[in-house]
């Protein structure tokens, strides 16, 4: 459990200046950012356990596909980006940096160039295939319009899978592990996405797949179907229904690609196959923006007194408004027993009125606030409420140890 008064949450009421988007404000007066500069920021505590909460679903679901995790720095040899030619295809986003002996590197926006350089030297046969490895990494991209704070940052986090096969079946075995995959961890966000094929663009290979959440402040375009939902990526009539398609926006949360062998041919990243031929690997690469997951969520689940996390990512699983100092130890016995059931609770000891607290437990967004004020000076009880849909009721700290 954590006591407020000794937590770093600063929380503001005003709406910081400059912030367009809800997310934005939001997460900047509950305290879980800091803006450094234009598209740079900090992390604060309480911003950083929600992160790591989204880490950890798509760490388990990207463990339960056979992917395993490593890590690869972000400062990367521009040499190894000459060999596919992608120095200049991303030339624009790229940020580059050179050390005082002269060797030029880049600050990575991406990392297919580095992970086929390692298949290239650590696979040889096809006996080690099929193989997929993951980080969770910051990118780097000179975004020429970083806006709506970690939407589109300059500095971010993503998840990057890369999976290698020995032909074009076990991509496409990978492939459908990963979609599988990415369903569960945005539906365990909390997140209503929709799935469409896309254009592949700068990564290459000819079959993609965006997952997209219908938002305002989204940056990309899809038409939907009032009558049926259905989503398409053009406009006109719904395959489905006949009604007309109209315009939504779209943030795109992540992004699939079937490269094929774009990559292993140029880094000759090969392999011999059961007859003694030696092929070029068959690759897959996936992203999600872990960083941009923050945003969507808190953009898609929020009312105008604050942000209502979904229970997975919830930095805690209940707050305790504590309306009486002498309630205190009553209320870390409470703590103690919702913890035994996992996660943490969060204590607000504060010496302040409960219209501040009350306040600040509905921006911080945690699912359940527990009240102790005069129902429990009355009658030993609690006041449960549920922050999305502001359901109330009273009953006994066992029922409510049990309850959340
Ligand atoms: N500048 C950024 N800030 C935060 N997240 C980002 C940013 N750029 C990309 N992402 C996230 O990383 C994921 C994988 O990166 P990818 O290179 O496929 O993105 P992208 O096509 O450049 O995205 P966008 O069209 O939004 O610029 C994206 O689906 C997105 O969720
Ligand atoms: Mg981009
Ligand atoms: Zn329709």
């Amino acid at each position: 459990m954590e006591l407020r008064s000794q937590t770093f949450i600063p929380t503001t009421k005003e709406t910081p200046k400059g912030a367009e988007a809800v997310s934005h404000a939001l997460s900047l007066r509950a305290g879980l950012l800091h803006m450094v500069s234009a598209g740079i920021y900090t992390y604060l505590p309480l911003g950083y356990k929600v992160l790591r909460n989204i880490e950890e679903i798509v760490r388990g679901r990207m463990e339960q596909t056979g992917a395993q995790e490593l890590f690869m720095p972000a400062l990367q040899p521009l040499e190894l980006w000459q060999k596919t030619g992608r120095d200049k295809d991303l030339e624009e986003v790229m940020l580059h940096v050179q050390d005082r002996k002269g060797r030029k590197l880049c600050l990575g926006p991406t990392h297919e160039e580095l992970i086929t350089e390692i298949a290239s030297k650590y696979i040889s046969s096809y006996k080690q295939l099929p193989v997929t490895l993951y980080q969770i990494q910051t990118k780097y991209r000179d975004e020429m319009r970083p806006r709506f704070g970690l939407v589109r940052g300059c500095e971010f986090m993503m998840k990057d899978a890369y999976s290698f096969d020995a032909d074009e079946s076990g991509l496409n075995a990978s492939y459908e592990k990963m979609l599988d995959a990415y369903q569960k961890i945005f539906t365990e966000c909390g997140l209503e996405y929709v799935v469409s094929e896309a254009d592949p663009g700068a990564m290459g290979g000819n079959v993609s797949h965006e997952f997209m959440v219908p938002a305002e402040i989204g940056e990309d375009m899809l038409y939907a179907c009032a009558g049926c939902g259905l989503y398409a990526r053009e406009a006109g009539q719904c395959e489905h229904c006949g009604q007309a398609l109209s315009e939504s926006r779209m943030i795109e949360i992540g992004h699939v690609f079937k490269l094929g062998t774009k990559y292993s041919v140029p880094l000759q990243a090969t392999f011999l196959d059961q007859h003694g031929k030696r092929n070029p690997l068959v690759m897959g690469c996936y992203g999600i923006g872990v960083s941009r997951l923050l945003s969507a969520i808190i953009e898609t689940n929020h009312d105008e007194k604050g942000i209502i996390w979904p229970a997975r990512v919830s930095p805690y699983r209940a707050v305790i408004v504590v309306l009486n100092q002498e309630f205190i130890p009553q209320a870390r016995r409470l703590a103690e027993r919702i913890e035994t059931g996992g996660g943490s609770v969060l204590i607000d000891d504060r010496n302040e009125s409960a219209g501040v607290k009350f306040r600040d437990a509905q921006l911080l967004g945690i699912p359940r606030i527990l009240v102790m004020g005069r129902t429990f000076a009355d009658r030993k009880e609690i006041e449960v409420e549920s922050r999305a849909d502001g359901e109330r009721s009273a009953m006994s700290p066992d029922a409510a140890a049990e309850h959340v």
